[in-house]
């Protein structure tokens, strides 16, 4: 890593810490979410959300599956994907900022949780083994990372052969302006970091998957050919691991 991708961690890393620490009901996350989902959760694991969108529902995750959640937080994916692949499951978190995964650590024992585990880590060095996961979600963390075809090639390795991804992230219709790329505080805010739609296409091909979808996040949301040229929208990617390499 150089400096500069250093320096954009050690932002972020900062930025989340404070945010890890917060007891009021933060972000925007959990109005995502359909409210059945979020029933039988305390208020505050299921408020405790930094997301962009809904990455578990669109995952069609099965019982038995392992899912590996890129950024973790607060963990409430997490505890959403335990309860639907159940005992015979397994859902891993990563996440930089040992802030975070303190509360994610303590919430899943709270809820009694003994699929899912927390591990300590960059996305762009995962600590998972090859070829060990069936989906990967995410819930607007792409956007952070300093080193995206790294994180995409290390979100390949991990993934079995035939595996998927599910991910929410803040995508741009057309390219950042290059002021805004520049500015430390906007890429904590989830807006220097995005990727184009065309470079996120391209990041995930390099890399070597297949049957690669953006669209918006929600099916009546409106669609990406209306978004305007240089807006940044709430997106939802998929894309799979080919069966044979
Ligand atoms: C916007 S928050 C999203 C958290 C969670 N996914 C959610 O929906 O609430 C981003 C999280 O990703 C973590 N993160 C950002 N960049 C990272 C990186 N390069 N490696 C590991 N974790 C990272 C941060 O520490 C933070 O917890």
């Amino acid at each position: 890593m150089t400096n500069l991708k250093e320096d954009i961690r050690s932002d972020v890393r900062e930025h989340y810490a404070k945010r890890a620490s917060s007891t009021s009901p933060c972000c925007s996350g959990n109005k995502f979410y359909q409210p059945d989902t979020l029933l039988n959760l305390p208020a505050d694991i299921s408020d405790f959300s930094l997301g962009c969108g809904d990455p578990i529902t669109r995952a069609e995750l099965i019982s038995g599956e392992t899912v590996l959640d890129l950024g973790s937080g607060g963990g409430l994916d997490c505890f959403l994907a335990a309860k639907q692949v159940g005992e015979s499951g397994h859902v891993i978190g990563v996440d930089m900022t040992p802030e975070m995964l303190e509360r994610a650590q303590s919430s899943a024992k709270k809820l009694g949780l003994t699929n899912v585990e927390f591990r300590k880590g960059y996305l762009e060095e995962l600590p998972v083994e090859d070829d060990s996961v069936d989906v990967v979600i995410s819930n607007c963390v792409i956007n952070l990372s300093p080193d995206k075809p790294k994180l995409f090639a290390e979100v390949f390795r991990t993934l079995k052969p035939g595996g998927r991804i599910s991910v929410s992230d803040i995508v741009a219709k057309g390219q950042i302006p290059e002021r805004l790329r520049n500015d430390k505080d906007s890429w904590s805010a989830c807006v220097s970091g995005a990727l184009s739609m065309d470079d996120y296409l391209s990041g995930l091909q390099d890399a070597g998957f297949e049957d690669i979808q953006i669209t918006t996040k929600d099916p009546g949301a409106k669609p990406v050919s209306e978004i305007s040229d240089d807006s940044l929208f709430s997106a939802w990617i998929s894309a799979r691991k080919p069966q044979e390499i």
